[in-house]
């Protein structure tokens, strides 16, 4: 089984964005399978790669609720950027042997993800369909 399985029922029916989270689901599978090897350097990498990603992809969730007027745009917004900030400076000490990365931050990275998706992306994926957004 794999660390991060997408399954039909955590898409948000906007193309756009559940092919984000599918991205963002990949990476951390690599990152997994890069920690699990041991491999410091390509698990720095790769989480570097995570974070630019989870950049555009937040990006293009604010994107999309401020053109379309979503009412929780602000607290959905201060999810990402507190999420973003942490994901940051966990990265930045990882890269200077300051903290450790592994299995368990990993976990709580999936456990935000998917708690993120149910809680806060589906409210504003249901918003974007009754506007005709796929
Ligand atoms: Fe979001
Ligand atoms: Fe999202």
């Amino acid at each position: 089984m794999k660390f991060m399985e997408m399954t039909p029922t955590d898409m948000v029916h906007v193309e756009q964005i559940d092919n984000q989270h599918i991205r963002l689901a990949d990476d951390l599978n690599s990152i997994y399978d890069s920690v699990m090897a041991c491999d410091k350097k390509k698990t720095f990498q790769l989480l570097n790669e995570f974070i630019e990603h989870l950049e555009e992809h937040f990006a293009t969730e604010e994107k999309m609720m401020k053109e379309h007027r979503f009412p929780g745009y602000i607290s959905h917004k201060l999810e990402h950027d507190r999420f973003y900030n942490q994901i940051l400076k966990t990265a930045e000490k990882y890269g200077k042997d300051k903290e450790a990365f592994g299995s368990e931050q990993l976990k709580r990275i999936k456990v935000w993800f998917f708690n993120h998706i149910e809680i806060n992306d589906k409210k504003c994926g249901e918003y974007f369909v009754e506007r005709g957004v796929s």
